[in-house]
């Protein structure tokens, strides 16, 4: 599968990697960047053979720097109401992915990369990676999930504190408070990404599957609920 104009789509044994290729807008994320990634979701989703996916970006510099300020601010309104239909798509498509998704952040992870970012079940970060919401500060809040996502991963208040001040975290802070899983050195990222994912790749993707589904779906559920959920899929296996 290739193509693209905004993703480089790769997969190696069982593991897929999506790469946001940008770099010289720090793989910002724009339409077509929606678009690419709705039909590369897709098409992993219906590949048995892919068990787990990896999420990076391309260049040095950034994962994500966030929506493409240049498009976004300057699009009819139109072409607005086109891209919060994206947004939404992208949301469930990311959201019903039944192989474990890792996120590989270097560099500037901004709003809707973070929102990426919080698609993905485990998050590694090199020690350069610096996580912002500015949204608010443009006059708009996050509208790819992050206002619930952010919360339910890093708690309200933290969470609260970051999209009402615009203050950035530094990859440190960002483990500490929960945000990210492991910090790399820059160049120990996309080996301990790829080591990761074979070794979960490896792994019965029926229960693999199974596992990822029970804590994401668990997580909307009471406990009482979680647990019927858990025993079904137990018995599925
Ligand atoms: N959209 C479009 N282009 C972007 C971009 C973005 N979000 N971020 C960076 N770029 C481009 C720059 O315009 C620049 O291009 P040129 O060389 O053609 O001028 C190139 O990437 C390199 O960027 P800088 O020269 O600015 O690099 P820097 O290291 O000096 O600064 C930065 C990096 C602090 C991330 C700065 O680029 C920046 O503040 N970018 C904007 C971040 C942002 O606010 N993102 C939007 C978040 S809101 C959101 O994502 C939600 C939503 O849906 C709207």
């Amino acid at each position: 599968m290739s193509g693209f104009e905004t993703i480089i789509y790769e997969k190696d044994g069982g593991v897929a990697y999506v790469t946001l290729n940008r770099p010289e807008a720090l793989n910002a994320y724009n339409i077509q960047m929606r678009d690419d990634l709705y039909e590369v979701l897709g098409a992993v989703a219906d590949d048995p053979e892919v068990r787990v996916v990896v999420v990076k970006g391309g260049g040095d510099k950034a994962f994500c720097a966030g929506a493409d300020l240049k498009e976004f601010m300057s699009a009819p309104p139109p072409t607005q109401a086109r891209m919060i239909r994206f947004q939404r798509d992208i949301w469930d498509r990311f959201s019903n992915m039944a192989q474990p998704l890792i996120a590989a952040l270097n560099g500037y992870v901004l709003g809707s990369g973070i929102e990426i970012a919080l698609f993905c079940d485990i998050r590694l970060a090199a020690t350069n990676a610096r996580f912002g919401l500015p949204e608010v500060s443009l006059g708009i809040i996050p509208a790819a999930g992050g206002t619930q996502t952010l919360p339910r991963t890093i708690g309200a208040a933290k969470a609260m504190e970051m999209l009402l001040t615009n203050e950035w975290l530094d990859a440190a802070e960002a483990l500490r408070v929960g945000l990210v899983n492991k910090l790399l050195e820059p160049q120990d990222l996309l080996p301990a990404a790829r080591a990761m994912a074979e070794r979960i790749a490896s792994y019965n993707p029926n229960a693999v599957r199974a596992a990822k589904q029970a804590v994401r779906r668990g997580q909307d559920m009471s406990l009482s609920q979680g647990l019927r959920l858990e025993k079904l899929l137990a018995r599925s296996i």
